[in-house]
């Protein structure tokens, strides 16, 4: 049987780096938009993992509600569809966890991230290295196709910088120093941070979940 995954989300990098973890040529992986199927619910959980759950819900129903009105823009012939959404930030211990969940919202959502980190250190001036340990976090949701939820996460941890470096990555990479590679998250490669990242680690798992769940049903 045929599988799909539709991926919550409208970020191309998110999307290129689920395709890159899955080989088994069987599974097709669209976004939300490829699957015409966009849904934009209140991400309002307390945790991660409530928010990646809430997203890959809202796409499952969609999903049942097209098909039941045959409006569905794929076949589901010979197919079994999963939804898959993550929900992820940067947790700093020194602030008690901020901006956690905010990550995006932090300053207002369409704030320069420069400033995010200029404020951001602002804050931790006065805390020393050894206490300006943070970590990103992902958690990423599913419904599979029998209906069950399930939920992973993933962590990368590192430490805030007193600077902003590298050209790489995104949103907070350039003051999130990684002290086994000397080097902020924004000035790896992709490459390198897909292979150590919080989300890397939690699509990862949730893959290998998905596959057991398929040698469970017997699915080839
Ligand atoms: P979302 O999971 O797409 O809602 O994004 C959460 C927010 O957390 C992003 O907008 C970034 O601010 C931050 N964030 C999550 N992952 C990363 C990362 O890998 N690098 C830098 N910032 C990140």
């Amino acid at each position: 049987m045929k599988q799909l995954i539709i991926f919550a989300t409208g970020n191309k990098g998110k999307i290129r780096e689920i395709r890159d973890i899955i080989t088994d040529p069987d599974t097709e992986v669209l976004s939300m938009k490829e699957a015409g199927v966009e849904a934009d619910p209140d991400e309002n959980g307390a945790s991660f993992e409530e928010n990646a759950l809430i997203k890959a819900r809202a796409v499952a129903e969609l999903i049942r509600r097209q098909k039941n009105e045959g409006t569905l823009s794929f076949d589901t012939e010979d197919t079994q569809v999963t939804v898959m959404s993550d929900d992820s930030g940067l947790v700093i211990d020194a602030l008690g966890g901020e901006p956690g969940i905010y990550s995006a919202r932090y300053l207002g959502y369409d704030t320069d991230y420069n400033y995010k980190m200029e404020q951001i250190m602002k804050r931790m001036e006065n805390v020393p290295d050894p206490e300006r340990t943070a970590r990103f976090v992902a958690a990423v949701g599913a419904v599979f196709p029998d209906g069950s939820e399930h939920v992973v996460t993933g962590a990368m941890e590192g430490v805030i910088a007193h600077g902003i470096y590298g050209l790489n990555g995104f949103g907070y990479d350039p003051f999130f120093y990684l002290p086994e590679y000397g080097k902020t998250s924004a000035e790896i490669t992709e490459e390198e941070k897909n292979a150590i990242s919080h989300r890397g680690k939690a699509l990862r798992s949730m893959i290998a979940l998905f596959d057991e769940w398929r040698r469970r049903n017997s699915i080839d």
